[in-house]
């Protein structure tokens, strides 16, 4: 069975006609082809498809499309341009924030999110802590980026990264 679904990707609106068992991950990357957006598990562990819907950080493999019509979606390809970095982004470059790259992009749609939860007060999804100040602990980063996973261990520098931007 497929669906329509309408969604504004990264501000522009987009339409698709999905079947509706597809994930909104694959929606990203084989109907509207922003292969930003990786896959790494497929079932919730790894933090590689993280997108930002409506404001909240997601799982894109864990959602189905059809689930968000009309919803916004920021993905790696709305955060910045190669001549304009996102502020997130220059961060990770500045401190060597990737090793192979694969997981950078859902990183850097977390660590964007984990600024915004701070601003706006949400607490920790597992410590339930609400830190409100304006400059984070590296172990309050560290417990909130705890769903994006780096095989390449490069966790000290991403965290530094992150660091910079939210001071
Ligand atoms: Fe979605 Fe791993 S690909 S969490």
């Amino acid at each position: 069975v497929t669906s329509k679904v309408a969604l504004i990707v990264n501000g522009k609106q987009r339409e698709l006609n999905v079947d509706t068992r597809t994930t909104l991950l694959d929606a990203l990357r084989e109907n509207l082809h922003l292969t930003g957006t990786k896959k790494g598990c497929d079932q919730g562990q790894c933090g590689a498809c993280t997108v930002i819907v409506d404001g909240r950080r997601i799982n894109s493999c864990l959602t189905l499309a059809v689930m968000h019509n009309g919803a916004e979606v920021t993905t790696i390809e709305g955060l910045g341009t190669p001549d304009k970095l996102h502020p997130m982004q220059a961060a990770f470059v500045k401190h060597d924030g990737y090793q192979c790259g694969y997981c950078t992009p859902g990183q850097i749609c977390s660590a964007v999110s984990v600024l915004d939860e701070i601003r706006k007060g949400i607490p920790s999804h597992v410590t339930g802590d609400l830190t409100t100040a304006p400059l984070l602990t590296e172990a309050e980063i560290r417990e909130r980026m705890s769903g994006n996973i780096c095989r390449c261990g490069a966790y000290s520098n991403i965290v530094d990264a992150i660091v910079e931007v939210s001071g």
